[in-house]
């Protein structure tokens, strides 16, 4: 098969791509096209690798309002709804959203998710489910798990023995959330624990890292702090942090230095933290994210997620990554034409380094044939005009397609 005229990551000339048997063989300008071997001419439109999800809730997906809408808009309003619907849960309930998110984000050029599923719940329903639609989506959807203990590890019935039973179901990440643990020696502890367990079973770590806006959460620095000593280094994850925007510039510019060494990655959640920070403040009002431009300054790797699709804490999303791009290069202040047009990376190269995808995750001759194509010739006006994704080819197999959208003035 031979995908020709494509501007390759922004690239200014026309390549083709041939790819053969799920791999891509040959990349080149105007390649030949052997005897019947089939052709797609896009005529100059952009390929990128896919997209990744670098941090979704899967289980909570595609539930706001059932039974009752978070009125508050607030993360801990969030929570008591989620408690409430979790009651209902069921694991066809599960299957049943969890497919049509899944197919949502593949229809906007999405390969790769790392979902978080919450294990504090006794029969780990959420769990079971998801883990067995890793398997079975497996050639459409790479489905990366995250053991998380939304409720608490130690502040939370069992909540050790959960994590640690999710983790040997089959979890993919370890997670935790000191932050919502009852004390500040419990939030010490429970990284302790997650980071231990990690190492005990081979495991990367997605910690959902100090969501609050309580300058004095200071979940980072130990688990940078555990990153660093355990060597785990960047397959540690620090999701949200959004404490660190309101942390003082003096504490931020020691803390760096730590981040720095520990290796570890960062995720930030511009959609759904710029709706739930900032909720107890009067005016001014701050936009809770995470410091995203002066990390990616710092060499520190951050990727972009969705985190919540119409759920409890966000009554809003359709599965596009464009609108986390969009608002996160806002309200991170990163709008300059390098920025913009570089920012896929937020959700592409940038969250295949936290996901920890390795080298096969690139278009290059000798990969696995996925890539996805958009209808603009470079990210800059995929971003400005929310350009349709035209393809979405996952190992040589065509997985989602679209059209350009129609609009037009009728003067
Ligand atoms: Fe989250």
């Amino acid at each position: 098969m031979l995908f020709r005229n494509l501007y390759i990551e922004n690239a200014e000339k026309l390549q083709d791509i041939r790819v053969e048997e799920g791999v891509i063989t040959e990349i080149g300008e105007a390649l030949l096209p052997r005897e019947g071997e089939e052709q797609q001419d896009f005529g100059g439109k952009l390929a990128l690798p896919p997209f990744i999800e670098s941090h979704v809730h899967l289980d909570t997906c595609l539930t706001a309002g059932d039974p009752v809408w978070n009125q508050s808009g607030t993360l801990f309003e969030g929570i008591e709804c989620w408690a409430k619907r979790k009651e209902k849960l069921t694991r066809q309930d599960v299957r049943e959203r969890v497919g049509r998110a899944v197919r949502l984000y593949a229809m906007n050029g999405i390969q790769h998710i790392r979902t978080h599923v919450d294990v504090t719940d006794p029969k780990l329903t959420a769990m079971e489910a998801i883990l067995e639609m890793r398997e079975e989506l497996r050639d459409v959807m790479d489905i990366q798990v995250v053991a998380f203990p939304q409720e608490g590890i130690e502040s939370y019935p069992n909540g050790r023995k959960l994590l640690e039973d999710a983790v040997r179901m089959g979890a993919d990440c370890v997670g935790a959330i000191p932050h919502y643990e009852f004390t500040r020696e419990y939030s010490v502890s429970s990284l302790n624990y997650a980071v231990a367990l990690a190492e005990k079973y081979d495991k990367l770590v997605d910690v959902h890292c100090d969501e609050i806006d309580d300058e004095a959460s200071r979940g980072l620095e130990t688990l940078a702090a555990r990153a660093y000593e355990s060597g785990l280094t960047d397959r540690v994850t620090a999701s949200h942090t959004t404490a660190m925007h309101s942390y003082n510039n003096a504490y931020v510019q020691r803390l760096m230095r730590l981040i720095q060494l520990s290796g570890i990655n960062f995720v930030s959640n511009p959609l759904v933290n710029t709706h739930l920070q900032g909720r107890i403040d009067t005016y001014p009002k701050r936009r809770g994210v995470t410091r995203v431009k002066e990390l990616t300054q710092a060499g520190v790797n951050v990727s972009f997620g969705h985190d919540d699709i119409f759920d409890p804490w966000y009554p809003m999303g359709t599965g596009t990554l464009r609108d986390v791009v969009f608002l996160g290069l806002h309200v991170c202040q990163m709008m300059g034409y390098e920025d913009i047009m570089n920012s896929y990376r937020f959700i592409s190269t940038n969250a295949a380094r936290t996901l920890h995808l390795g080298e096969s995750y690139s278009i290059r001759v000798g990969n696995p044939a996925s890539f996805i194509v958009l209808d603009a010739k470079n990210y800059y006006d995929a971003l400005n005009q929310n350009a349709a994704v035209l393809l979405s080819c996952k190992g040589g197999r065509v997985v989602a397609q679209g059209v350009p959208g129609k609009k037009e003035a009728l003067f």
